[in-house]
């Protein structure tokens, strides 16, 4: 039988990946972070100083080991024999995710990777691209958004920084210019996937959210295994 994918898009820090690992723990699917993969292409490009030339990165990417690790239901990545872990998540590689990710051949080596692991297993996966591009049938689709500023105050409660209504608007501008970049670039740009359903979490609870999505997978055949 084909395996169940449960796609999660979303803007920025509009709270995908938190979501998507609670609903893929209860129902006892994998759950896959595709920016993960975006980020550690960042981050290898980075250390190696390749992430400006495009035919650089392109010689980079081809040479790249990269690859999936499944462990404990959570889908995390290894690059050339290390997994690089919080250090994907620093303000260099979110700076410089969105023009790594806005290339061809990046795009189709994270889809290749993407499509493996979810032959094996079944997903939640989230990202921008999962149910118009890497899992158009997939069989179910959610687009979480929210305000710009409360995406702001989480993350940088996330980062356990005091969220002063400055640091607020400096985090919302970092926050919109990934959304327009992942918004407006011509490969797989970010949008709602025709048939997806739209939940605004600004005011609500993780928990509110994870059980409406719990619902709609519930109503697709989708549960929680017995026991
Ligand atoms: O989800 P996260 O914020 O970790 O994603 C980091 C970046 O990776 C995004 O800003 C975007 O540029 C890229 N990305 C993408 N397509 C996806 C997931 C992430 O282009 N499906």
């Amino acid at each position: 039988m084909r395996k169940h994918v449960i796609a999660i898009d979303g803007p920025a820090a509009s709270g995908k990946s938190t979501t998507a690992r609670q609903v893929a723990q209860r129902l006892g699917f994998v759950h896959m972070n595709s920016g993960l993969f975006y980020r550690a292409i960042t981050w290898a490009s980075l250390r190696d100083g390749w992430s400006d030339d495009i035919e650089r990165l392109r010689e980079g990417v081809a040479r790249l080991s990269i690859l999936p690790i499944v462990e404990a239901g959570v889908l995390d990545v290894q690059v050339r024999g290390v997994r690089p872990g919080i250090a994907l998540q620093g303000r260099d590689v979110s700076t410089r995710v969105s023009a790594v990710s806005a290339t061809d051949f990046v795009r189709k080596r994270v889809l290749q990777l993407l499509r493996a692991t979810a032959k094996e297993a079944d997903v939640v996966c989230d990202g921008r691209d999962i149910g118009s591009v890497v899992f158009p049938d997939a069989h179910l689709k959610v687009f979480l958004v929210a305000d710009v500023r409360e995406r702001a105050r989480r993350r940088l409660l996330d980062y356990q920084v005091e969220p002063s209504v400055e640091a607020i608007e400096e985090e919302a501008e970092r926050l919109r210019a990934r959304d327009d970049a992942d918004s407006t670039r011509a490969l797989a740009p970010l949008v709602k996937a025709a048939g997806a359903v739209e939940i605004d979490t600004t005011r609500l609870a993780p928990e509110a959210v994870i059980h409406r999505i719990l619902e709609l997978a519930g109503e697709r055949g989708m549960r929680a295994p017995e026991g």
